[in-house]
């Protein structure tokens, strides 16, 4: 890539123990930032710090936690002074059911970490972003934040108010320097699509993807650093579609 600005940046990635988190820290740090991984499960988080080096720290947090994302930008203010870019991307997927038969703790469960974490690390960030009147908040949405989809209403609902929320804080801080970006993959090779699929289902949808094939977690990467990078300085409030032309 080219510079991107990127080196010793300040990036905190939640969900970074898999997947497209685990992906985008990789790329982060391949441009020299300095990474907070942050993440429920703090084994896999610790190793990958270790691994990248550059003076990483490693987080356990549970996104659906307000006072656990505080202390992640507290604990990244410690470390580093500041806070330069932080991904909201923590999310799952939930039991699948139609809206009629979707139990309060299933719709609870997927709206508290991929919604509500969300609002809890971009509130606690714009701290010392807009003390620093800079930073850049990117913010794991899907193509179900855009359009519906059956069989997931409280990750429909919960996608939806990611875009919403991104729109929001990206108009609300414009003019601090901060810019807010909700990305919207689509269909994604990860624990996630292939845990909560089965294989013949995960099969259809492969070949239903315009491309016939779905993405690799670092094509959601590579757009997510791009975004966080100086090269789209003017790129905010816009949801960043990244679906092989899925929604199109
Ligand atoms: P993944 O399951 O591979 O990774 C998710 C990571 O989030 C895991 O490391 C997990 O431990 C962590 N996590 C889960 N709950 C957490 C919590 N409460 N607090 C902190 N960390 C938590 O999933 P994937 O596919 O990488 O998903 C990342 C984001 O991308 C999610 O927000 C998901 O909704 C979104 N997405 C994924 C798509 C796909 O096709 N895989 C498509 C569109 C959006």
């Amino acid at each position: 890539m080219a510079d991107l600005g990127l080196q010793d940046k300040v990036v905190i990635v939640t969900g970074a123990a898999a997947g497209i988190g685990e992906a985008t820290a990789r790329t982060f740090a391949e441009e020299g930032a300095k990474l907070v991984l942050a993440d429920i499960n703090l084994a896999v988080v610790e190793k990958l710090a270790a691994e990248l080096g550059n003076d990483a720290l490693a987080l356990q947090v549970d996104v659906a936690d307000a006072d656990a994302c505080q202390r992640m930008i507290d604990a990244t203010m410690d470390r580093f002074g500041q806070v330069d870019v932080i991904f909201n991307n923590a999310g799952i997927a939930g039991n699948r059911a139609r809206t009629g038969k979707q139990t309060l703790e299933d719709w609870r469960q997927v709206i508290d970490i991929d919604l509500n974490g969300v609002f809890y690390g971009t509130r606690a960030a714009l701290e010392p972003m807009k003390a620093a009147q800079s930073g850049v908040i990117i913010n794991t949405a899907s193509v179900d934040g855009l359009m519906g989809m059956a069989s997931i209403p409280h990750y429909t609902a919960a996608k939806h108010g990611v875009v919403g929320l991104s729109k929001a804080t990206a108009l609300e801080y414009a003019k601090d320097g901060i810019r807010c970006v909700a990305v919207c993959p689509g269909f994604i090779e990860t624990d996630m699509t292939k845990t909560t699929l089965g294989p013949d289902e995960y099969a259809a949808l492969t070949a239903m993807m315009p491309m016939g094939r779905g993405a690799a977690p670092q094509e959601v990467a590579d757009a997510v650093v791009w975004l966080a990078s100086n090269k789209a300085s003017y790129v905010t409030g816009c949801p960043m579609v990244v679906d092989g032309a899925l929604t199109a």
